[in-house]
């Protein structure tokens, strides 16, 4: 249902977000260092986060004392547009060290200028749309997010989604606004796949390091660093963690954020003809922009 969806500059954003959205345009002063963990919803936000954590940390904290072992992901770094406490209210996002560490769901066009303008780095992550729109589905159906809204039926929410209202949708469009970005050469944005990190972890984290200035050294290689964070954040371990499996923020289950991460979970739930029009639809939409994206089928 799209009530809880507000439109703003061609954007679906949940109503929730809608002023800290704009208080963020308005206050957040990002520094140089800071690193932006961008992604929609359901994408791999929290595995992203908990590698980008543990990259930058590593000299912080051991493997077997991080954080991460007794905090859910979200706990560790926050998202710009779900802190309502902003900018000059807020002397909290001043006095965090460098480097800082945020995530967002917005799409490029709306970040805050700062974010632009500084040298900051941005990490994007985006997911098949097929299983991205199961997992957020499951997480609706979890977590009772929005007070006034029952979950649409599969096939009414299936609907919305192809028209591009879903949060922070079309989803098209916010793949393509950092997509673009990611091609200018400027290193301003990594442009990675979830899908990909899944097909090889250590690859993406040794990438993630690099681009983001944290470039794992010979000797961290020689022991098997890159492994030990690899595996410290995957699914299955972290979703083991007693803290994701009990704990909770606010309305938020932390078990719900680890739910299968597996590609091409759509297959179970999905007919053929629902994959074929998004088929056609990224075919349509992502058509010049040399993005591409297989559906992942377990066929396929
Ligand atoms: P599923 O619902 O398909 O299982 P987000 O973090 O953006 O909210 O995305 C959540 C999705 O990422 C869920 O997908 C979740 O299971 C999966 N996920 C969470 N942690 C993961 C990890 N460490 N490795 C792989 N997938 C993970």
């Amino acid at each position: 249902d799209g009530r809880w969806l507000c439109q703003y500059k061609g954007f679906w954003c949940p109503v929730r977000c809608f002023r800290p959205i704009i208080s963020s345009q308005r206050h957040f002063d990002a520094r140089d260092t800071d690193i932006l963990l961008a992604s929609m919803p359901k994408s791999g936000t929290t595995w992203l986060k908990a590698l980008i954590f543990s990259i930058v940390n590593r000299n912080n904290y051991s493997i077997d004392q991080t954080p991460l072992l007794t905090s859910n992901p979200h706990s560790l770094v926050t998202f710009l547009e779900f802190n309502v406490y902003w900018g000059n209210d807020n002397p909290d996002l001043e006095s965090i060290p460098s480097p800082r560490m945020f995530s967002t769901h917005m799409p490029y066009e709306l970040l805050p200028n700062t974010i632009l303008e500084s040298k900051c780095r941005v990490v994007y992550i985006c997911r098949n749309p097929l299983d991205q729109f199961i997992s957020h589905r499951h997480f609706l159906l979890e977590n009772k997010l929005e007070k006034d809204a029952e979950p649409l039926a599969i096939d009414d929410a299936f609907e919305m989604f192809c028209k591009g209202i879903h949060p922070f949708g079309p989803f098209w469009d916010h793949m393509i606004g950092y997509w673009n970005a990611s091609l200018n050469n400027s290193g301003k944005v990594l442009f990675l796949k979830y899908e990909d990190l899944k097909e090889d972890i250590v690859f993406s984290a040794t990438k993630i390091a690099e681009f983001i200035g944290f470039s794992f050294s010979v000797e961290e290689e020689k022991l098997g660093l890159i492994e030990e964070i690899s595996r410290l954040c995957s699914f299955d371990n972290l979703k083991s963690l007693e803290v994701n499996k009990f704990g909770n923020r606010g309305v938020i289950q932390n078990s719900s954020y680890f739910r299968k991460g597996e590609v091409g979970d759509w297959t179970n739930y999905l007919s053929p003809l629902m994959a074929e029009r998004i088929e056609k639809l990224i075919e349509m939409k992502l058509k010049g922009t040399g993005l591409m994206f297989n559906t992942y089928s377990k066929d396929s």
